[in-house]
């Protein structure tokens, strides 16, 4: 029997947050379970520092609300910790068995860990060294392993559609390409479902390295048909053929210890080489953080509960190490040990990276078999 658990929010932001941490804390307290949150997710589990959720005011309305009540930390690995001393020196430090402790001495029966692969991959690991964890899979880019679907993806494929929308207006008044370059490091998802939501011409997408002389085709052929415009989504992890992501190193942050580069600049690259083969004039937008922040979608909403609870009936089975998954449309659960692949060694690559167990975009699903079957040019 449990009695009390803690939620921990990990990793960067995104719609849908708040509403899992609700489903969980709504269904403690239909069972007369204790729930509390960590603060700044794997950073208050290291420094100890949670609240009580059930039955408090601030736990409560937050269906709707984006972000996170808890906060949630980026680069917080507890194997591989920053910290930071008095006379100004840095040191990475294994924590992990400081946080088997803190969670020990809190009698916490159960930590739902809220999170992208990253934060599953500490999940695992922290599994194995004996704190009872259960995963719950979060991120817009949708590239959690074993899953058909994370909370906020749907959000932010809403927000680049309408995005798209919005760029069509100008597009064809002005007679412009307008590029909308969207999130998804090494996982094209936001800019191939947007692409089709919102009637794209091209979609670039880390899957698929592209040849801009394909796109450029594509946007001619356009031009011969009286279409003087076209829409062309990129992921910020898109490149060409033969060159490397565009990336910018991340400061102060150790590889081993996080996510050490930051993407964005891929759309530019895009917009002005089309420019260059077209003729026609190229915009690039960058949609950036507008995709993980505001109110979840009503689909969110719905994921995110059943998420939720399905993550507090797995505590009360005592099934840990494992993740809540979507899968063939059904609720479900997987082993953490599935999530993590072959990333097996405690401790090393915590995710987030081209090495981790990233969910790619296969050449054979749907979205690609449609996006073709329409004519969106992918690049290739
Ligand atoms: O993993 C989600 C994501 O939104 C990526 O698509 C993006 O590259 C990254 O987070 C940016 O994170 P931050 O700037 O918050 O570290």
């Amino acid at each position: 029997m449990i009695k009390k658990v803690a939620i921990l929010a990990n990793g960067g932001d995104c719609s849908g947050f708040n509403a899992v941490i609700r489903a969980i804390k709504k269904t403690c307290e239909t069972n007369g379970i204790e729930c509390y949150g960590y603060i700044d997710g794997y950073r208050g589990l290291v420094n100890n520092n949670y609240i009580r959720l059930d039955g408090s005011e601030k736990a409560s309305g937050i269906l709707t609300k984006g972000g996170s009540i808890i906060g949630s930390s980026t680069n917080a690995i507890v194997f591989h910790y920053k910290v930071e001393h008095e006379d100004g020196t840095v040191t990475y430090e294994d924590l992990s068995d400081q946080c088997v402790k803190n969670v020990k001495e809190a009698g916490f029966d159960c930590v739902f860990t809220l999170g992208g692969d990253s934060t599953q991959k500490s999940a695992r690991d922290l599994f194995l060294k004996g704190i009872n964890t259960i995963g719950v899979p979060k991120t817009i880019d949708n590239d959690v392993a074993c899953t058909d679907i994370t909370f906020g993806y749907n959000t932010a494929v809403h927000v680049a559609t309408e995005a798209i929308d919005r760029l069509h207006t100008t597009a064809e008044t002005h007679d412009r390409i307008m590029v909308l370059e969207v999130m998804g490091r090494f996982a094209g998802w936001i800019a191939l479902e947007s692409a089709i939501s919102g009637g794209a011409d091209v979609a670039l997408i880390p899957e698929i390295p592209y040849d801009i002389n394909k796109a450029a085709e594509a946007i001619n052929k356009r031009k011969e048909n009286g279409k003087r415009f076209s829409v062309v989504v990129v992921s910020e992890g898109a490149h060409p053929i033969n060159a490397e992501q565009t990336t910018h190193a991340a400061e102060g942050i150790d590889s081993k210890a996080g996510i050490s580069v930051k993407f964005g600049g891929e759309g530019n690259r895009v917009a002005k080489e089309l420019k260059e083969l077209t003729g026609l004039d190229s915009r690039c937008t960058i949609l950036g953080y507008m995709q993980r922040g505001g109110t979840p979608t009503a689909y969110d909403r719905v994921l995110s509960t059943k998420y939720g609870a399905k993550a507090m009936e797995l505590a009360m089975e005592g099934k840990f190490g494992v993740l809540t998954v979507i899968k063939n449309g059904k609720l479900d659960y997987v082993s953490l040990e599935d999530v993590v692949g072959e990333n097996k060694e405690i401790g090393a690559v915590q995710g987030g990276t081209a090495e981790s167990n990233v969910r790619y975009v296969t050449m054979d699903d749907d979205l690609v078999k449609t996006a073709r079957d329409i004519g969106i040019c992918l690049g290739d």
